[in-house]
């Protein structure tokens, strides 16, 4: 069990406990998933010992069975409660791991809850190292997950885009993954003509038209599992400068994938897309890292940047998405998700990359 793996390893490296609130962690240990916990202090203590007690609130006592459990009601103070567990767990001091999206009000309640000399370090320093490892299970939800981007991006080239709106097309991209998948990664990126030289743009008003470079940029979620793609497609022919940084781009991308193996560090990866643009003189134009673990979060370790110092390993997967953004011009950008399988890099998104003109 991933719980118990986690202790051991917990244990290993030398921390008393964890406090792990809802988030994709918990998900990962105990497959538990909890919406809208909102204010309500749920967290999961878990002790070096191989104790662990969740503290939830009263209104998931029906669908929380296979967790020994205690339930605190409204009007109680759950942080009483939460003290009685470490106190049952003889936790008081040394280094304890904290989920590091748990809310701030209630870590300050923790804190306040005695003065214990508990030294807090971030969960992540820790399960990084389970979850940045996936097994074949995970590799096939993402496998998944991945064709169904795939077919959204087949789909979408028959779609009469010319005049669309580049919001309208966002909304029927995330419709699709929705009829496909259990959900949208993100709100998809539709980023066209001038729009696309900002990499991140939110999908506005303006219509497609003749001419520009559009970045599609979304991904779907299967069984908890994310994909990420990134196809950039012309309509009509586009000025030469475009189809220049296009076919840089399909180059990088594809000398980064050539790269991956397992026992080569993650900033190798980048480099390799980085000499390739910066070869053609656009490294300036190419503002972000190459890439970005992907799976139960959109964006996890290992992370492909110039400072990527994590060995890839089998089981690992990521992005590898490189860009090159012209102000005043346009944009285009490639991403495929990518897992290291049998030594090698193996793409998952493996939709058409040769510039589509339509
Ligand atoms: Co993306
Ligand atoms: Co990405």
């Amino acid at each position: 069990m991933r719980l118990d793996k986690f202790i051991s390893l917990m244990k290993e490296r030398g921390f008393e406990g964890a406090l792990i609130s809802p988030g994709t962690n918990l998900y990962y240990l105990t497959g538990l998933q909890i919406h809208e916990a909102g204010e309500r202090l749920t967290v999961l203590v878990v002790s070096a010992d191989g104790d662990y007690r969740l503290l939830a609130p009263s209104l998931y006592e029906n669908v929380m069975r296979n967790l020994p459990a205690i339930f605190w009601r409204d009007g109680e103070n759950p942080y009483e409660k939460l003290a009685w567990i470490l106190a049952e767990f003889e936790l008081s001091s040394g280094k304890l791991l904290v989920e590091n999206t748990m809310r701030a009000d209630w870590l300050i309640n923790i804190l306040r809850i005695g003065n214990r000399g508990f030294e807090f370090h971030p969960l992540s320093s820790v399960i990084r190292e389970l979850r940045m490892r996936k097994d074949a299970k995970e590799i096939t939800h993402m496998k998944h997950s991945a064709k169904v981007v795939d077919r959204v991006f087949e789909e979408l080239l028959s779609w009469d885009l010319l005049g669309m709106r580049e919001s309208e097309l966002a909304l029927k991209i995330e419709l699709r993954i929705r009829e496909l998948s259990d959900g949208i990664s993100f709100e998809p990126i539709v980023a066209s003509g001038e729009n696309a030289a900002n990499p991140h743009h939110a999908p506005g008003k303006r219509r497609l038209r003749k001419g520009d470079l559009v970045i599609l940029d979304y991904g779907a979620k299967w069984k908890g599992y994310y994909s990420d793609i990134t196809r950039t497609i012309a309509l009509g022919k586009p000025n030469e400068k475009l189809v220049e940084i296009y076919e840089v781009v399909k180059d990088a991308q594809e000398k980064a994938y050539r790269t991956v193996r397992a026992g080569v560090k993650a900033k190798e990866v980048d480099a390799a897309a980085r000499e390739v643009i910066s070869a053609a003189g656009y490294g300036e134009y190419f503002t972000h890292r190459t890439g970005h673990g992907l799976g139960l979060d959109v964006h996890e370790e290992p992370y492909i940047g110039p400072d990527g110092e994590v060995i890839l390993e089998n089981g690992m997967t990521f992005t590898i998405e490189p860009g090159i953004y012209l102000p005043g011009l346009g944009g285009a950008r490639i991403e495929d998700d990518v897992a290291v399988i049998d030594g090698r890099g193996k793409r998952l998104t493996r939709a058409e990359r040769e510039l589509v003109i339509l």
